[in-house]
């Protein structure tokens, strides 16, 4: 039933705005699914950040790298808050070990993001830095695929992995929000067209949007 309810929010709000990326694709999507379809979304963004490299583009690798940190931000936060926690609770201690090393390569990445972000693109040591973060990442996403996510599948039931892929969705909007300025939610409301909204404080526009959404 939710997920039936998720497939008529996804036309309703695909045809509205850019929130549409972030809704499209839920439907049916096991959590693996969710987090294989953002792994092979950052390889393409990757490949897209080699390329402007390679034409030494500094404005054009800038605004890849933004694209880029955005989805690691919001696959790292969507992992920590809800994929690892839960493989934690059901799997023994061979998903334990792994989510332990998983959490620590997110705060690699998170590092050299963080380090990325405070020095322009023009600069010599903006692609190496790149190249370092990416290999990392190719490296970790690499591992769940191959060791993490098959364990997954045998310790949860299908119906147990599309509610995860349900949560995972449900956590993007969450975080997606959470970076929101009360303006730019104001805005969100605006443009599906809330009731009500110019009374609501952050907290009640976060939870009118959610609900918007289904989520
Ligand atoms: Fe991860
Ligand atoms: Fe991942």
């Amino acid at each position: 039933m939710t997920i039936l309810m998720f497939e008529a929010t996804d036309a309703r709000v695909s045809s509205r705005d850019n929130t549409s990326q972030h809704v499209k694709g839920a439907r049916l999507m096991d959590a693996i699914s969710v987090l294989t379809d953002d792994h092979h979304k950052a390889r393409g963004l990757f490949t897209a950040f080699r390329a402007a490299s390679e034409a030494d583009d500094a404005e054009q690798m800038g605004s890849v790298a933004e694209k880029i940190f955005e989805e690691l931000d919001t696959h790292t936060a969507i992992e920590e808050r809800v994929f690892y926690p839960a493989l934690k609770e059901a799997g023994g201690s061979d998903l334990e070990e792994l989510t332990d090393e998983s959490n620590e390569e997110h705060h690699v990445v998170d590092v050299l993001m963080k380090e990325l972000k405070e020095i322009s693109p023009s600069d010599p040591a903006y692609p190496a830095k790149m190249t370092v973060l990416m290999e990392n990442v190719e490296h970790h996403a690499g591992e769940e695929e191959k060791e993490m996510f098959p364990k997954v599948r045998n310790i949860f039931s299908e119906t147990q992995l599309k509610e995860l892929g349900l949560a995972l969705h449900r956590e993007k909007h969450v975080y997606r929000l959470e970076n929101k300025s009360v303006d730019e939610l104001h805005k969100e409301a605006a443009e599906l067209e809330i009731a009500g909204r110019s009374e609501l404080d952050r907290e009640g526009l976060v939870s009118a949007i959610l609900s918007e959404y289904d989520v």
